[in-house]
């Protein structure tokens, strides 16, 4: 039988689960911890809690790249692997992929540091893709560099 790690509400798997005090080397984008207001009745918090979240972060990476106006224009391949709970501190990490023409596609992925056997341990819960326009003072689409 494979070992659990009991957290607030239900189980997670422990291979789930790694070291809290591995060397962090990556810095994320933006960093919370989620409220009560943000969970279901199950006591996790609601994926549209987390897709906020993720827009944000890809914003901040994307206006790393240039210092336009962004626009969320898709999401793509959203994965919620595991759940996010009241309390748990999530680190959003946010990687360009892409720069095209008006767009910037920026990777996210998402860790949760929780509790767990007596040891705060990190969870990666959600990744996502989210594809960014730079837009005029209008709303238009514009070119992020221009020729
Ligand atoms: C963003 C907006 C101005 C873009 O105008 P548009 O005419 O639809 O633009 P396009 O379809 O040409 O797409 C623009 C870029 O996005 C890319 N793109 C569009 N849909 C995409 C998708 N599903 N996946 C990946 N890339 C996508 C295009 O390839 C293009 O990239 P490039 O210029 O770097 O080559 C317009 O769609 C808009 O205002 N959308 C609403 C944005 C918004 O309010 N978001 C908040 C959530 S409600």
């Amino acid at each position: 039988m494979r070992p659990y790690c009991r957290s607030t509400i239900t189980t997670i798997h422990l291979d789930c689960c790694y070291a809290r005090s591995m060397a962090e080397t990556r810095e994320p984008a933006i960093k919370v911890i989620l409220l009560p207001k943000d969970a279901n009745s199950l006591g996790t918090i609601f994926g549209g809690a987390i897709l906020s979240h993720v827009d944000l972060a890809a914003t901040v990476e994307a206006r790393r790249t240039a210092q336009l106006r962004f626009v969320t224009r898709a999401m793509n391949a959203v994965e919620f692997r595991q759940p996010v709970y009241v309390g748990d501190i999530v680190s959003f990490f946010a990687e360009t992929i892409r720069v095209g023409r008006s767009s910037i596609t920026v990777r996210v992925v998402v860790e949760a540091d929780r509790f767990c056997q007596g040891s705060e341990q990190r969870v990666r819960v959600t990744e996502a893709e989210v594809v960014l326009v730079a837009v005029d003072e209008h709303g238009a689409k514009r070119a992020i560099r221009e020729a």
